[in-house]
């Protein structure tokens, strides 16, 4: 079987640790590169993460890239009290001896996907769109390299975390995302409906834990962080796990279900500011541009993490 090539595009962030790590150790997907993004932290610490992150992987091979230090046209708004001052919960990694690769993301993703066949690449981001964006708008001859965008961000019956409407990747940079959904381009999304189910309840943490590898533990270490601080509803045991929702579909797309509807993104009024207003019971015409998913097995996704982190 031949692996399906991924770019990952990321704001590391404890989450999105999980999320690189789960594709690191899948021979199904063949990670291209990986290109940071500000979001969760800025991006000298996203870049620096991400490169800490696949270092402790045992992959040193890995293209990081740094790309766009804020949004299209919002100052950055970050979010060190979910993910900590260094993006990473309280989990301090050695620092990297990796090198950053030379130039910008946003070049190498326009250069990749241009020298890619059509339909041949999935982008898979996980924080901000800026960078995703920002390519569309430098060449948008890519569109038909892409296969797929997978993300996660948005929210719609279960509302936002960063603001009452808006999920924080959409928040950071909604210019960004109404660029990506009003593009044509081939969308799934992984919105806090869906992850919201996914929680890092302590035998699910326990469980990683006991894989006893420095990526196990590390790994423990920031879903604990994660549920002290992201949305753990008091009745909940646990913080949602969102951004590994977009490997594990990949890997396994049947744990996760949803519908094919038409989402657009509020960029108009401050109250709803990055909104993502998802027609699901298709009361308009609009072009169903992006399947959403609200359904998931969130014991076999934890399952999934676990036989997976264990693999690195
Ligand atoms: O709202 C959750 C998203 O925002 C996740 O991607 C998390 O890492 C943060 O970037
Ligand atoms: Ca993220």
């Amino acid at each position: 079987m031949t692996p399906r090539p991924i770019i990952i595009d990321t704001d590391p962030g404890t989450d999105d640790a999980i999320a690189i790590w789960l594709a690191l150790a899948s021979p199904e997907l063949d990670v291209l590169g990986i290109t940071a993004v500000a979001g969760n932290v800025p991006l000298a610490l996203t870049e620096r993460n991400a490169r800490q992150l696949c270092e402790l992987a045992g992959r040193s091979d890995m293209k990081v890239f740094a790309g766009c230090a804020r949004p299209l046209l919002r100052p950055l708004v970050t979010a060190e009290e979910f993910h900590g001052e260094n993006g990473l919960g309280s989990t301090d990694l050695p620092q990297p001896t990796m090198p950053l690769q030379p130039g910008h993301a946003v070049d190498w993703l326009v250069d990749t996907l241009m020298a890619a066949g059509d339909g041949e690449i999935t982008l898979c981001p996980l924080g901000p769109l800026t960078n995703i964006a920002m390519a569309l708008v430098k060449e948008p001859r890519i569109l038909p390299k892409v296969r797929e965008v997978v993300l996660m961000g948005g929210g719609f019956f279960e509302g936002g975390n960063i603001t009452p409407a808006a999920e924080f990747n959409i928040y950071c940079d909604p210019h960004a995302a109404y660029t990506v959904f009003s593009s044509g381009v081939k969308l799934t999304m992984m919105p806090l409906d869906v992850t919201h189910q996914a929680r890092t309840n302590r035998d699910r943490i326990a469980a990683v834990r006991a894989i006893g590898t420095p990526v196990g533990v590390a790994a423990a270490a920031m879903m604990t962080s994660h549920g002290a601080h992201e949305e753990a509803d008091r009745d909940k045991d646990g913080g949602p796990l969102h951004d590994p929702c977009v490997i594990a579909y990949l890997l396994e797309p049947n744990l996760f279900g949803g519908r094919l509807c038409n989402v657009q993104v509020e960029t108009g009024s401050e109250v709803t500011m990055g909104m993502t207003v998802v027609d699901w019971w298709g009361v308009t015409d609009g072009a169903k541009n992006c399947t959403v998913m609200n359904r998931i097995d969130a014991d076999g996704y934890f399952a999934l993490i676990t036989e997976r982190l264990a693999r690195l």
